[in-house]
């Protein structure tokens, strides 16, 4: 600490790099003194909200002199008979992010650490740290997946919580169902592993493993969801976990009394409703995704097979780079060498119009840089 702050800090901040978001259009239109900027950085749903999401918020809104319902007994009412779940088997976050922080302040200090894949979602290191808890991490395999293997190899008695995020966000790679089957026939019953799903309505594969069966099959598996992507609610950030009552009942001691809002809440629980909502959500990803891909190989340029709404790709030179070229055309999308990919940048599906202005963009970059456009 500098003489300045003469405070004493928690000594694991230290080594947390802080979460780097996307930016806002509004700031790089500020910025730049440039209108009409596209965000392709936050992996956010580009149909918006459902029309009855929207409805219920407006509707939500005239209440909010209220403090909301704290427990979000009526979301939680509508999950449990989706899912055929008692209710004590959910707990709802201020996006599923905080349950991440509510599993690493209940389960880590003082003795526990967590495991993680390199290249993972970054809030599992950062919110572990914050915990003043130890991290260990695992090599991704050569096509930069979860290597599940290694990482049951790699549980020790200090390892409470395992982290796998499916699909992975930066890498929008997934690990597939015999991996996930022996993992779990591998990890010893007194570590929880946290199945991480928020792109789970993107994927389609029958090969997608079934972490909620494994739960109700009595696996130590909680399963994490959210509203901020199929369901388009990133703004109203509700999330939720789903896990066997005692682990919920230790959440429930961390959590802060208020932590979801009641716009939030309204919003998510009308959006399950609209189920044609979510199925255009997840049809016009694939196509703008297929198209982007396609676009890629047509240009000779890397990426990793998506299972997601955003693309991992090497534009052909360094990533922060690209990144600040393509913000001074208007076109934010996400550096990611903070996530151990120097080479790459992260571009989040769009719409149609959205894409053909980053591929014009990308064009237009790499041109300056003396390599081939389309
Ligand atoms: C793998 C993964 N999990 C969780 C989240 C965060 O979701 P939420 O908005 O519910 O906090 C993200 C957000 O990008 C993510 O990529």
């Amino acid at each position: 600490m500098n003489n300045g702050f003469p405070l004493t800090l928690n000594e694991h901040l230290a080594t947390i790099v802080p979460y780097e978001p996307g930016k806002p259009t509004e700031e790089l239109e500020r910025e730049l003194g440039l209108k009409k900027t596209i965000k392709l950085a936050s992996n956010e749903n580009p149909l918006g909200p459902s029309p009855r999401a929207l409805e219920a918020m407006r509707h939500a809104a005239a209440g909010c002199h209220r403090y909301p319902d704290g427990g979000a007994y009526y979301l939680k009412r509508r999950l449990a008979r989706e899912l055929d779940v008692p209710l004590e088997w959910l707990i709802i976050g201020n996006g599923s992010t905080e349950i991440v922080e509510m599993l690493t302040k209940a389960f880590l200090p003082p003795h526990g650490g967590s495991l993680v894949s390199e290249g993972a979602f970054i809030m599992y290191r950062i919110a572990t740290l914050a915990a003043s808890a130890p991290v260990c991490s695992v090599p991704m395999t050569a096509d930069r997946r979860h290597d599940l293997a290694a990482m049951a190899a790699a549980v020790t008695p200090a390892i409470r919580l395992v982290f796998i995020a499916n699909p992975n966000n930066p890498t929008g790679t997934r690990c597939d169902r015999r991996e996930f089957d022996a993992y779990l026939d591998q990890v010893p019953g007194t570590v929880l592993t946290v199945i991480d799903e928020a792109y789970r309505e993107y994927v389609d594969d029958s090969n997608y493993p079934d972490a909620f069966q494994a739960l109700r099959s009595g696996a130590a598996v909680m399963v994490l969801r959210t509203f901020s992507k199929i369901y388009a609610l990133a703004g109203a950030r509700i999330g939720y976990g789903i896990a066997h009552p005692d682990v919920i009942r230790a959440l429930e001691k961390v959590r802060s009394p208020f932590n979801t809002n009641s716009i939030g809440q309204a919003g998510a629980l009308a959006a399950l409703d609209d189920r044609q909502h979510q199925i255009r959500s997840a049809a016009e990803n694939r196509q703008q995704r297929d198209r982007l891909e396609a676009d890629l190989v047509r240009r000779g340029l890397q990426f990793l097979p998506s299972s997601t709404n955003f693309v991992l790709m090497a534009p052909g030179f360094p990533g922060r780079e690209a990144f600040q070229a393509l913000l001074h055309q208007g076109v934010i999308v996400r550096p990611m060498d903070g996530y151990g990919f120097p080479d790459h940048v992260r571009v989040s599906i769009g719409a149609r119009a959205e894409m053909d202005r980053f591929l014009l963009a990308l064009d237009k970059v790499r041109v300056e840089r003396g390599l081939h456009a389309a």
